[in-house]
């Protein structure tokens, strides 16, 4: 299959080649060289013909959910070196998703930018690309599709499971869990930090089905992962094995030349699309996932979500949706388990590619499910019809709503009248950007109650470079001690994978792009039915009018300064959140590796 001839099994020279072996030019030969020998690589081994393979690092001290990346890429070595590769490593811009500010979301795309320069200007002829946190898997399967040279991810893996007193304690969701505690005052602070640490007991990502769970499940769903990886745990030994065999298997892909654009097929999106519903996936799936699709120029829209996404139940019983945390969810099977079940309903896209060369039918079919309270049969789902709603209307274009978390109780307050069992109506408080919220949400003057509807605006990826994860607000501590715990939130910004919170969110075009958000005002009357997915203020035509031209007369909506030059770059160039939150510009470069 390889033969060390500097060339691929399809006979095509590596393209590591051209800096490391080109007796045309060596000049620059032995410029490249030399300094790729100065830390003990020999030019016996940068000139044997043998694939020089990335691994793209995104664990370090300021990444702490991918750090153990450090750790796993000793194996990773070990796997390549095996298959006659060589291994260099290289750094990633750190993304920790709640270490950040103004928030992490400002960095997917500069982490992506970042990749993109170094696969395209690196002797590089594959990459295992490190993925874990939340922006760092999709960061990382954005460069990789635009450049397009042979690839495969390898998650870092959840940590164990947090317990306190007994009871397991999730990662972010037990933030939401205490806060409520602490506003009732059952808690007090020390308590409460004690609380919310007891979820992180180990190295890894989010235990919880938050954003990293999520991502990693949906890498695994879209082919990009060995079938079975995502789930397992950062510290088990699996893990390692996993590491040491997705180093083997990127030698192999380089040498049958199986690039991201041959397995990211439309089909692979369905898959992802799906699998999300049944695992009760982060609604930033979606702005992830889309983005991915652009960047390899596969079609994808938000309205895909729906169309393919809503009808599928939720098997998965994670936090924040469910009970159970990350090791429930390896033990239980994972990914292969969930996706089985699926097949045997015809959901699956079975022919979809994979990086070990089979197709996610092959890899999955017969996976049995370890724990079917943990992964639930499809006759026995969680929920059904668990999958996003895509909502228009005159306040925005599109935005989604994650209708696995939609609690009985919320049902009851908002979506049991006879009349129009699906509709709901209420009051609207509006909050500009998180900072307001955070110093108005207290304030009795606001007079919110159970029949408000809690609005952010000011929090998308222009407004709040990057878009805030924020749409998720608890209701007023008097509303909490009284038993309400959650209001509808609606907004332009994103929400925590890991909040249970009955929210409207990713809202397009932002009020900070153009959108009607901006002229909302408090005391307005808003209707959204989920029948029809249309979300409106209730005012008449001429009053939008009116207002979009007082708006526009004063200079449209404020949003902060920009603090960082990156932020004022982003925010020229970025699209909306139901379009992926790309950079515009960097659609138009594709498949750079063989141009
Ligand atoms: Fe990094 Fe959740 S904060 S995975
Ligand atoms: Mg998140």
């Amino acid at each position: 299959m390889t033969g060390n001839n500097g060339s691929n099994g399809a006979g095509k020279k590596l393209r590591s080649r051209a800096w490391f072996d080109n007796p045309e030019n060596p000049d620059m030969t032995a410029l490249y060289l030399e300094r790729y020998l100065n830390f003990g690589l020999s030019r016996e081994e940068l000139q044997s013909g043998k694939p020089i393979i990335g691994i793209a690092q995104t664990g370090s001290d300021l990444s702490p959910c991918n750090r153990h990346h450090i750790v796993l890429a000793e194996r990773v070595r070990e796997g390549i070196r095996e298959a006659g590769g060589i291994a260099i490593e290289f750094p990633v811009h750190p993304i920790q998703e709640t270490g950040k500010r103004p928030t992490a979301g400002l960095d997917r795309n500069l982490a992506y930018l970042g990749l993109v320069e170094v696969l395209y200007g690196y002797p590089l002829d594959g990459v295992v690309l490190t993925i874990g946190c939340d922006k760092t898997t999709p960061a990382m399967l954005m460069g990789a599709a635009t450049v397009n040279i042979p690839a495969i991810a390898l998650s870092v893996g959840p940590m164990l499971n947090g317990y306190f007193r007994g009871e397991r304690t999730g990662s972010g969701t037990i933030v939401w869990k205490a806060r409520q505690m602490m506003a009732k005052g059952e808690i007090d602070y020390p308590q409460f930090i004690d609380l919310v640490a007891s979820s992180a007991p180990s190295t890894g990502y989010c235990n919880t089905m938050g954003t990293a769970t999520t991502m990693n499940s949906l890498a695994e769903a879209l082919g990009m992962q060995l079938p079975g990886s995502a789930a397992i745990p950062a510290p088990y030994r699996d893990r390692q094995e996993m590491a040491y065999r997705t180093g083997k298997r990127i030698v192999e892909m380089v040498h049958e030349d199986l690039k991201p654009s041959d397995i990211l097929t439309r089909d692979n999106f369905h898959n992802a699309i799906v699998v999300n519903s049944a695992i009760g996936g982060s609604t930033n799936a979606p702005i992830h996932i889309n983005a991915i699709a652009r960047h390899i120029g596969v079609e994808l829209d938000i309205d895909d979500w729906q169309e393919e996404g809503h009808k599928v139940p939720l098997l998965v019983n994670l936090q924040p949706a469910g009970e159970y945390l990350g090791e429930d969810y390896y033990h239980a099977g994972g990914v292969p388990a969930v996706v089985n079940e699926l097949m045997t309903q015809g959901l699956i896209a079975e022919n979809a590619p994979t990086v070990n060369g089979k197709t996610i039918g092959e890899n999955c079919r017969n996976t049995p499910i370890g724990d079917e309270k943990v992964i639930r049969r499809f006759d026995n789902p969680l929920k059904a019809e668990a999958g996003f709603l895509v909502l228009r209307g005159n306040l925005f274009d599109n935005a989604i709503m994650k209708t696995s978390v939609i609690s009985q109780e919320f049902r009851d307050r908002y979506l049991n009248d006879p009349a129009s069992p699906n509709a709901f109506e209420g009051k609207a408080v509006v909050f500009d950007g998180p900072e307001d919220y955070h110093h108005r949400i207290d304030d009795p003057a606001l007079a919110i109650d159970e029949h408000t509807m809690l609005f952010m605006r000011g929090a998308g990826p222009i407004g709040y470079p990057g878009a805030a994860e924020v749409v998720n607000m608890r209701p007023p501590a008097y509303l909490i001690k009284k038993g309400i715990t959650s209001l509808p939130c609606i907004g332009d910004g994103r929400q925590s994978g890991t909040s249970g919170s009955p929210s409207i969110l990713n809202a397009s075009p932002e009020a900070a792009a153009g959108g009607n958000l901006a002229i909302l005002r408090t005391g307005d009357r808003v209707r959204i039915d989920l029948n029809t997915g249309a979300a409106d203020i209730l005012i008449p035509e001429e009053e939008i009018a009116r207002r979009r031209q007082e708006l526009a007369a004063n200079g449209g909506y404020k949003y902060p300064q920009n603090q960082t030059p990156w932020q004022e770059i982003q925010r020229g160039i970025v699209d909306q959140l139901g379009n992926g939150a790309v950079l515009k510009p960097a659609v138009n470069y594709q498949r750079l590796a063989q141009t």
